[in-house]
């Protein structure tokens, strides 16, 4: 088998704040390997955000080993994290985080624009325009995130996780500020773009969309409760 994206090994996560302590994840075992598309499931409080938070480098774990593409976190620098997470993880939450004062092209764009190695402008607008092209966006370029509906933002918003073609996509409540219309597309936009070979990872409380996943993590109380297997999708 090859080297998965993510491995996580007794993963633990505990909170302190004002001298109560949280357990917000124990013993997370868990593999992501090139092309899965999983989602992550379970009650409010469970632990979702917060794991996928330590698989995206944004967080750290208090117990347990995470490996990025073979690489033990723990042993990187926090430079070489940071260069991780800005090359190889895209990011997608509730909350489109676009900019507003930027144009559709101009947000799309910045990643590249902050990046180490530089990108030449027409290296850059051939980039954004696939982009924008891969999410049906393209004809949106010019506008402002306040001219377009909330789920025409959130395909921006993947547009722009996109860009710096990073290894995986790690996604947070996709759906949380879309009525249901604008939900279903969204997610049909993920499932289209895990056929063309993105990996993903999806959080979600909706059961309905965590079924559209290949392999479904169920979590309770910061544990996993249950997981579908990679090869064929029975309970274990
Ligand atoms: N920064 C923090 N400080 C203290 N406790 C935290 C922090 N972040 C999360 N927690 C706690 O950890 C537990 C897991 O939280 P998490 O946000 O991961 O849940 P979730 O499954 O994403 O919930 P939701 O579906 O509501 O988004 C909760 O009990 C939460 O209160
Ligand atoms: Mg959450």
């Amino acid at each position: 088998m090859t080297t998965p994206i993510i491995k996580v090994q007794q993963l633990g996560k505990v909170f302190s704040t004002n001298d109560m302590l949280t357990h917000a994840l124990q013993g997370i075992e868990l593999e992501i390997q090139q092309g899965e598309y999983i989602s992550i499931s379970g009650p409010s409080g469970c632990g979702k955000s917060t794991l996928l938070s330590i698989m995206g480098l944004l967080d750290f774990p208090t117990t347990g080993k995470l490996f990025f593409e073979g690489k033990d976190i723990s042993q990187l620098s926090m430079e070489q994290t940071a260069a991780i997470r800005n090359k190889k993880i895209g990011f997608i939450f509730q909350q489109f985080n676009l900019i507003d004062e930027l144009s559709i092209y101009d947000n799309i764009a910045l990643p590249l624009r902050y990046a180490k190695q530089p990108t030449s402008d027409k290296k850059i607008k051939e980039k954004v325009d696939y982009c924008l092209d891969v999410v049906g966006m393209l004809s949106k370029a010019g506008r402002r995130p306040t001219q377009l509906s909330g789920g025409q933002q959130q395909c921006i918003a993947i547009a722009r996780a996109l860009v710096a073609e990073p290894s995986i996509l790690l996604v947070d409540e996709p759906t949380g500020n879309l009525d249901s219309k604008n939900s279903d597309q969204i997610m049909a936009t993920l499932e289209a773009l895990n056929n063309q070979g993105t990996t993903l990872c999806v959080v979600t409380h909706d059961i309905r969309y965590a079924e559209m996943a290949k392999r479904k993590v169920y979590l309770l109380d910061g544990r996993i409760l249950g997981q579908t297997r990679f090869d064929h999708q029975s309970m274990y």
